[in-house]
């Protein structure tokens, strides 16, 4: 016989061994309930295993979730800018408008068509599921980074952001070096390289128009201070925080404190919809209450908490509150 042919019985023969086991076992399961019994055991052991919303050992969203992040958490309000979640309601296009007033706004449908002809228009991360866990780490940018040796712990994980001037080099011990998403406005802008996503939030018109430009001609130089004409990022991943998801975070999760959520608060609540488990560095003040970059030589008075337009405090509280009920991880640093 030749080998092919050997080949081609003992197929044959498992076929048939496969096909008459399978249709003893259909038979046998209708006509004797105790198998039911296997049945249940597996599906048990199923959710056993997946633990339910995520694959990590504790998500974000859980069965015995409690009533004040019931409450505020909605799933439903996509955080990025696509063509859909584009188009604004009156009140919410009102409110955005008002964050940082132009004198005379373009066209705001117009100028999105014109966005979505240089960027891509897709919905990503919402693949929540039994399957995924994704991790991510929020780095802010204080001081309290500043010999904490985090660098490998948040390089370890799946997702990085980091904001607005945020450098790695030099500092990799304790900040670590990648970085998947850059949040950033036209004001704070800086360069990127090909991998990593720029997340733009808008707080007017003209910044939608800068982004376009930033990435194409070059025309735009000047919004409320002179602003980069030109930006090194990767357009096939270059992100909008969308305003619809801002006026969410401003109305639900800070309940109207201060006059707009900060860069670093927007930024956690990204994380908080997209991911399944939320560490977050460099928040708050250092050891000694000072607040100021990583990067910049500690000096007393604060940088950032008292911006003007910002209530730090409550949005502090409510980030430390996030950390009580478990829904982040606060690395606190020195
Ligand atoms: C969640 O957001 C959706 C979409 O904006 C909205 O229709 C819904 O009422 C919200 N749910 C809650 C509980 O606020
Ligand atoms: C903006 O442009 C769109 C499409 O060109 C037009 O239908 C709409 O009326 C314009 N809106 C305003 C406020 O001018
Ligand atoms: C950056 O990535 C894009 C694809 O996402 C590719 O087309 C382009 O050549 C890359 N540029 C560089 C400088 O690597
Ligand atoms: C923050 O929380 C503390 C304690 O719960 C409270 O005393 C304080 O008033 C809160 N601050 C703000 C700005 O809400």
């Amino acid at each position: 016989m030749s080998l092919l042919k050997r080949r081609k019985i003992r197929a044959f023969i498992a076929l048939f061994c496969a096909v008459t086991f399978t249709t003893f076992l259909f038979s046998y399961t209708l006509r004797d309930p105790s198998l039911y019994f296997f049945k249940y055991a597996s599906r048990l052991s199923d959710s056993f295993f997946s633990k339910g919303q995520c694959g990590c050992g504790r998500c974000i969203t859980e069965v015995d979730d409690d009533p004040w992040f019931t409450e505020r958490f909605n799933l439903s309000v996509y955080p990025l800018m696509t063509r859909r979640t584009s188009l604004l309601t009156d009140d919410t296009y009102r409110w955005w408008q008002w964050l940082q007033v132009e004198r005379q706004p373009a066209n705001y449908s117009e100028v999105v068509e014109k966005l979505f002809q240089v960027i891509p228009d897709s919905d990503l991360y919402m693949d929540a599921g039994p399957e995924r866990c994704r991790s991510c780490a929020v780095v802010g940018n204080s001081g309290n980074l500043k010999g904490s040796r985090y660098g490998s712990q948040i390089d370890s994980s799946d997702v990085i952001i980091r904001i607005n001037q945020a450098p790695t080099s030099g500092y990799e011990k304790d900040v670590g070096s990648r970085t998947t998403h850059h949040v950033m406005y036209p004001e704070s802008a800086v360069d990127l390289d090909n991998t990593t996503s720029l997340l733009l939030i808008p707080f007017k018109t003209l910044d939608l128009q800068w982004i376009i430009s930033a990435l194409t001609t070059g025309s735009i130089k000047h919004t409320y201070i002179p602003v980069r004409s030109r930006i090194k990022a990767n357009k096939d991943r270059v992100l909008i925080y969308s305003p619809t998801f801002f006026k969410y975070v401003y109305d639900t999760w800070l309940e109207s404190h201060g006059r707009y959520p900060s860069t670093g608060f927007l930024s956690l609540m990204f994380a908080l919809h997209i991911c399944d488990t939320v560490s977050v560095y460099g928040f708050g003040a250092d050891q000694y209450g000072n607040w100021h970059h990583y990067w910049e030589v500690n000096h007393l008075g604060g940088a950032f908490r008292h911006t003007g337009v910002h209530d730090g405090d409550y949005e502090y509280n409510v980030t430390l509150l996030l950390a009580d009920k478990h829904k982040i991880k606060m690395f606190k640093g020195r």
